[in-house]
């Protein structure tokens, strides 16, 4: 009997993200969690004992083992929780090793744009935890969008609020959260063209910590972001509505709701399980085994799922509404295709 293929993993940061990887790998029938770095040897050691691997104090330490690793999760943090992410992305995409990353890609565009084009040079598969939208409801939506059961898509709305009291830099709320919220808007609308944005500071805060950022998308749907650090604490803090020509959906909590509204009809169809997935946490799993059944395929590198590129898009979105809201300006990152056409009149 041949033995079934088997991913050798490791883990670089070792804090509660760091961990919720390892876990996620640790139970993958089909993967080999071999090592986890963190810069704090303590913290690589005791997650490195919890998880039966070995521990390293540096990626490079890491690198010299020769583990023949396949791939690793990067969680480390950083400014803006993205200012760590480069060099030890760029470490690992250096020895030819898969990356997984944690969002933001990074907090700055050029090193962002600089992991996505030396992992694509190299034809290295390189993503990154864009988890909320790995889920079996969003999968069924993307089929509904898919199968035309919208329509034409008009209008894509998103909700994304958590409490967050940090208050390390003014863009920290955009750059840190809507990662999230403006790839799962990418997932269903396609490219975004055109960002503008208005922001206030919540009480007593000194970072723009509320936003709600108009947008145009290339295919002429328009859609807002509404987003904020300072609300709720539980339920309701995530919610897509996509409202096609001939129906809408709405997504609640990423898995945890999803009803279709036809438009000319009251036949509303509503599912509050889709199998395999009950809360947000469940996400990591699904995303993390994603990446890995995609290695395990072979899937090439500018195939893979959620990849680096899909977040740098959804970065430089991010970094348009702040340049808006800097300017009191429109700002367009591609035509609208409505534009083309007009040009070609
Ligand atoms: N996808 C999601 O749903 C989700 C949710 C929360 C946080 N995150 C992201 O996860 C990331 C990690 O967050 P966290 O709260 O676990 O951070 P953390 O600060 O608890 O852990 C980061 C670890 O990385 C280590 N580190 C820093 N630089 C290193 C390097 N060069 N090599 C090795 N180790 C290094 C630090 O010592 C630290 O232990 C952040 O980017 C955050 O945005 C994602």
């Amino acid at each position: 009997m041949t033995q079934e293929k088997s991913l050798r993993v490791a883990v670089v940061g070792a804090g509660h993200i760091g961990r919720t990887h390892a876990l996620v790998y640790q139970r993958h029938p089909r993967v080999d969690l071999v090592a986890i770095a963190d810069i704090i040897p303590e913290k690589a050691e005791a997650l490195a004992k919890e998880v039966g691997a070995q521990a390293f104090a540096s990626v490079d330490a890491l690198l010299a083992a020769n583990l023949r690793l396949d791939a690793a999760s990067v969680a480390t943090k950083g400014e803006e929780n993205g200012g760590e992410h480069y060099a030890p992305t760029m470490a690992l995409l250096r020895a030819g090793i898969a990356v997984l990353g944690e969002k933001p890609i990074s907090n700055r565009l050029e090193e962002g744009r600089e992991m996505v084009a030396y992992a694509e040079n190299r034809h290295i598969p390189y993503a990154i935890n864009l988890n909320h939208r790995f889920t079996p409801a969003a999968y069924r939506a993307k089929e509904w969008v898919e199968q035309g059961r919208l329509g034409t898509l008009h209008m894509l709305n998103m909700r994304m609020w958590i409490n967050n009291p940090v208050e390390s830099s003014p863009w920290f709320h955009l750059r840190a959260l809507h990662p999230h919220s403006i790839d799962v808007l990418r997932y269903f609308g396609g490219e975004i063209a055109r960002v503008a944005a208005f922001m206030v500071k919540g009480a007593n805060r000194t970072i723009w910590s509320n936003t709600q950022v108009l947008l145009q998308f290339q295919s002429g749907a328009i859609g807002h972001l509404v987003g904020s650090y300072d609300a709720g604490a539980s339920y309701g803090l995530e919610q897509l509505e996509v409202v096609g020509s001939a129906g809408r959906f709405v997504l609640e909590d990423a898995c945890e709701a999803l009803t279709y509204y036809p438009r000319r009809s009251i036949e509303v169809e509503s599912y509050r399980y889709l199998g395999g997935m009950r809360s947000f946490g469940e996400t990591f799993d699904s995303r993390i085994g994603t990446f890995v059944d995609q290695l395990l395929a072979g899937t090439p590198y500018d195939a893979i799922d959620g990849s680096g590129l899909d977040a740098l898009k959804a970065q430089e979105v991010i970094e348009a509404a702040i340049r808006s809201w800097e300017t009191g300006s429109v700002v367009t990152l591609n035509e609208p295709d409505s534009a083309k056409e007009a040009h070609h009149d």
